[in-house]
């Protein structure tokens, strides 16, 4: 059995709706690497172990947690993904898109991502915050292929895969709480290692501002079930090759720490207007 199967998405919502009480989410935040500070600001939260929830794996990559917290921020009841699945740790896309699809099961609407990314843009200097205007899939992988999973779509319309409303309450709500945001077009790689210099002039070329390993399948299985997408990226590094500085890991977790207050502020402005 897959992780597109429709049994195991029914029994993933069923095990995290036990947990839930009489909470019933609207929106889902899928966070990124360094800026699991958000998740402490939900109220009244329920931590759920992603372990207990069928087809979930453990999370592997350094700086995700591995739970759902389950609550209410500015009064809306949420669900925070702390530790998504990465294409880079070996999961199947289906597997990356999964948390997704139960969180339409579970009657979510609205999915907010977020992640780390290096700057492409030459304006962009870390910690730099990026409201996602658009994608480029260069993962190669796509959360939809195969038999069509029940509820999806097939041919999922993408001309406005982060959804313009939501954008516009997004840049409201940074110009009234004083935010600096850019706004930018985010291109997906599989990762793991970092880009070259040469790849990264490449992705400039083609149109991309900031470069990352995750957030693509999500937002393609969300848009398969009709749910608005709303993503942040974190600007946690200037791009290969566009400064003297080496890669690491480190300094994405620490630059990420630094915007996840103002994150935090945005992500709760933007749902107090839904
Ligand atoms: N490249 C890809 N992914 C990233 C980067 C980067 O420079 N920084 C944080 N995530």
């Amino acid at each position: 059995m897959g992780a597109a199967d429709s049994d195991l998405i029914r029994r993933a919502a069923d095990a995290v709706a036990e947990r839930l009480g009489s909470l019933r989410p609207r929106v889902a935040i899928v966070l990124g690497s360094g800026l699991g500070a958000v998740a402490d600001a939900v109220q009244s939260a329920t931590r759920i172990p992603q372990s207990a929830i069928p087809g979930f794996p453990e999370p592997g990559a350094p700086g995700h947690k591995g739970e759902l917290v389950a609550g209410t921020l500015a009064g809306v009841p949420l669900l925070v993904q702390s530790g998504r699945f990465h294409l880079y740790e070996g999961h199947a896309a289906e597997v990356v898109a999964l948390p997704t699809r139960v969180f339409a099961r579970l009657g979510v609407e609205t999915l907010i991502v977020t992640n780390a990314a290096g700057g492409i843009r030459h304006t962009f200097r870390p910690p730099t915050l990026m409201l996602i205007a658009d994608h480029i899939n260069l993962m190669f992988r796509n959360p939809l292929v195969g038999p069509v999973v029940e509820g999806d779509e097939r041919f999922p319309d993408m001309s406005d895969p982060y959804d313009s409303g939501l954008r516009a309450s997004a840049r409201a709500v940074a110009r009234a709480e004083g935010i600096p945001l850019e706004e930018g077009v985010y291109a997906a790689l599989l990762g793991p290692s970092f880009e070259t210099p040469a790849e990264i002039r490449m992705l400039q070329r083609l149109g991309a501002d900031a470069v990352g390993m995750s957030t693509v399948p999500e937002v393609i299985a969300a848009r398969a079930r009709g749910m608005r997408c709303l993503g942040f990226s974190s600007v946690t590094n200037v791009a290969a090759g566009l400064s003297a500085q080496k890669l690491s890991h480190v300094e994405v977790l620490e630059a990420g720490t630094q915007v996840a207050g103002q994150l935090e502020r945005l992500i709760t402005g933007v749902i107090k207007g839904l």
